[in-house]
């Protein structure tokens, strides 16, 4: 009752051009303030782009493939997110940060830019996972049904013309995919794709690996695959995101572990909404040769 009357869908405040939630909008000085320890690890996505199944698979690394260990707590405690504030006594992300000694797993949606800097001064290991615009944006789509914390998604065709425009929240899909693209070899980002994930996850779960610096056995990588399944996370109380309460995240509504699939998007795009949504794509991707997939 309590957490539903302080937990309104809030309009959004701009950051520096950027839309975010108005708590993050509100703490922005202390959040732009934080600086990492040089053996923290940054993983960025853009929303709902598989940033939850990243995590879990780089706890299980840092972890040789504990399943126990990994359930320690739920993702946000044990790898938190960066920029995060809710209503008092909530805590924020910067304190579960400021609780944990380095080397951290750290969780931002952040745009490039807003990145606080010393993520690139102390050269911090960044991870950057992409999802192809369609079906990113059906999973935010169903994610802000749910999450009553965002503001109401409307309708899905009013919804589509908001995510082209860029006016949900972390802001424009494309800015965020071509920002972390154009960084990604001089700040040394490792650039992952959902689809790829999907693919093949083992080859993926390996590239992750070797850039942690890590060299785990065939069985423990196979168990990670494992463990890491859609359905097993489903499963698991720790990262299925249930630890949050009812009026937070309203998983009758859609749960958060929904779908996770390539080419949803065809159970929501009509012809003709794909047609006009791959013109404005063209234009606000043109130069960009960034090599997504809407299948696979
Ligand atoms: P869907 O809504 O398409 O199902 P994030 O963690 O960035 O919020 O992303 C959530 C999306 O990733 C959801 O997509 C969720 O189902 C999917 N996801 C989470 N864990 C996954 C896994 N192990 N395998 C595939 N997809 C996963």
């Amino acid at each position: 009752e309590k957490a539903s009357a302080s937990i309104h869908r809030f309009p959004l405040i701009p950051i520096r051009g950027i839309p975010l939630m108005n708590y993050i909008a509100q703490n922005w000085d202390s959040i732009w303030a934080f600086c990492p320890d040089p053996s923290d690890l940054l993983i960025a996505t853009y929303p709902k782009a598989g940033t939850t199944w990243t995590q879990e698979i780089v706890d299980l690394l840092l972890h040789n493939g504990d399943a126990e260990a990994c359930r320690r707590a739920p993702t946000p405690v044990r790898s938190p997110f960066l920029e995060i504030f809710s209503p008092p006594p909530i805590p924020s992300g910067l304190d579960f940060l400021n609780k944990m000694p380095p080397p951290r797993v750290i969780k931002t949606h952040l745009p490039f830019q807003l990145v606080p800097l010393g993520f690139w001064e102390n050269k911090c290991k960044t991870i950057y996972v992409a999802r192809n615009a369609k079906d990113n944006m059906v999973s935010y789509f169903h994610f802000d049904c749910m999450n009553l914390t965002q503001p109401e998604p409307g309708p899905w065709e009013g919804y589509i013309h908001k995510f082209m425009r860029g006016e949900l929240s972390w802001g424009s899909w494309y800015d965020h995919v071509k920002g972390y693209w154009a960084e990604r070899e001089k700040r040394n980002i490792l650039y992952l794709f959902y689809e790829d994930m999907k693919e093949n996850p083992r080859r993926e779960v390996v590239r992750i690996m070797k850039y942690l610096d890590l060299s785990l056995s065939d069985d423990v990588i196979d168990r990670i695959v494992e463990l890491t399944s859609f359905k097993k996370m489903k499963e698991n109380p720790m990262a299925n995101y249930t630890f949050i309460p009812t009026p937070v995240f309203d998983q009758s509504i859609s749960a958060f572990m929904r779908k996770g699939e390539v080419g949803d998007w065809m159970n929501h795009f009509t012809a003709e909404q794909s047609k006009m949504f791959d013109e404005d794509y063209e234009k606000q991707m043109k130069e960009a040769n960034i090599p997504f997939r809407t299948n696979i």
